[in-house]
């Protein structure tokens, strides 16, 4: 079954992950957006001489970018995260949350980077910058191979954003079977990439693995020699979750820069938006509506502003 596991499964997964996402980034770029929806949570806009808030109420495409920057790269509005609580009294408190933020960030920035890593096994000569990346995340030098720091780091950005959701009482009951699932999945990738690194070294031929990664990108995979189970257990691991992506809350990679709640200009108050599907209606005034039916009204007795024009044999 090593071609299956190797070639077969790897493709379809790439090809419905490809095919997926392309799919659903289409289905909501072709979404109507009627109304200008951005959030907003500063002083808008309004005249020249007050202070408006660039980034909370961007007005400018260059300010809506800095916000969408800002989200991407630092998660910024999960730096607003609260934290509500029923105390005696009873009283509600609302006070700031930051854990989310930092072990999101943590485990996004870990995830990035050993992606990016991993090209070391997909490309040859492998770039230069894959090799300091390697280097940099292994600078500790703890072990031998190289304990990685997104290692430790994607794990503990797991647990959390795992037990967050068991122990936080109002995450729990909204939590679902989708919720848990990816974090399960990634957990499990990480788990057999570390055994496969750390622990099962000898289990596993690096070079024949090389080689079927580099088959596989350019479309003339190879399985040379015994590559060691652990290897299959992992990619399909990761087959799953490449074809589970595009059906799954994990879209928000690309959902993101679809969101018009951030990637539109608080520009309303500026900018008259004619929605470009409205039907034509020409205006028609009281003036032009009585001109049209005024002798029905009169001969109805309805008032009428403008009296009919005397008959000629009046
Ligand atoms: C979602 C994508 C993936 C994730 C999150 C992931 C995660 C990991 C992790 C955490 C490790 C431990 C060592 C390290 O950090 O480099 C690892 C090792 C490894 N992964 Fe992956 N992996 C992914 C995709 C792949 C794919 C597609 C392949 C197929 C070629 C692969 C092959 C390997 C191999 C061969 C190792 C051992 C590397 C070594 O000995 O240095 N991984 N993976």
């Amino acid at each position: 079954m090593q071609y299956f596991f190797g070639i077969a499964v790897p493709y379809l997964a790439m090809a419905l992950f490809l095919g997926g996402f392309c799919y659903r980034v289409v289905q909501w770029a072709r979404s109507p957006v009627p109304f200008k929806i951005p959030t907003t949570c500063g002083q808008g806009f309004s005249l020249p001489w007050i202070k408006y808030d660039r980034l909370e109420a961007p007005v400018k495409t260059s300010e809506v970018v800095a916000r969408m920057f800002l989200e991407i790269t630092i998660f910024r509005s999960l730096w607003r995260n609260t934290k509500a609580e029923v105390h005696s009294g009873p009283k509600l408190t609302y006070e700031s949350s930051k854990w989310l933020w930092l072990f999101a960030l943590m485990f996004h920035y870990s995830f990035l980077v050993i992606v990016l890593r991993h090209m070391r096994l997909f490309l040859e000569p492998v770039p230069g910058w894959v090799s300091f990346l390697g280097a940099s995340d292994g600078f500790l030098q703890i072990g031998a191979p190289q304990m990685y720091i997104t290692d430790a780091t994607i794990l503990l950005g797991l647990l959390l954003l795992f037990g967050r959701r068991l122990i936080n009482r109002q995450v729990r009951y909204i939590s679902l079977a989708n919720d848990m699932f990816p974090l399960f999945l990634i957990f499990a990738i990480v788990i057999t990439g570390i055994l496969m690194r750390f622990f099962l070294r000898t289990d596993i031929d690096i070079t024949a693995i090389k080689r079927l990664a580099v088959g596989l990108v350019t479309f003339q995979p190879a399985i040379t020699s015994e590559i060691g189970a652990i290897f299959y257990v992992h990619v399909f691991l990761v087959s799953a979750l490449l074809a589970y992506f595009p059906f799954s809350k994990l879209m928000h990679m690309g959902g993101v820069f679809l969101s018009p709640t951030r990637n539109m200009a608080n520009d309303t108050r500026m900018r008259r938006h004619i929605n470009p599907w409205n039907p034509d209606i020409k205006p028609h005034s009281y003036d032009a509506y009585e001109d049209e039916f005024r002798e029905d009204m009169v001969s109805m007795g309805i008032p009428v502003e403008k009296e009919l024009p005397p008959k000629a044999d009046d």
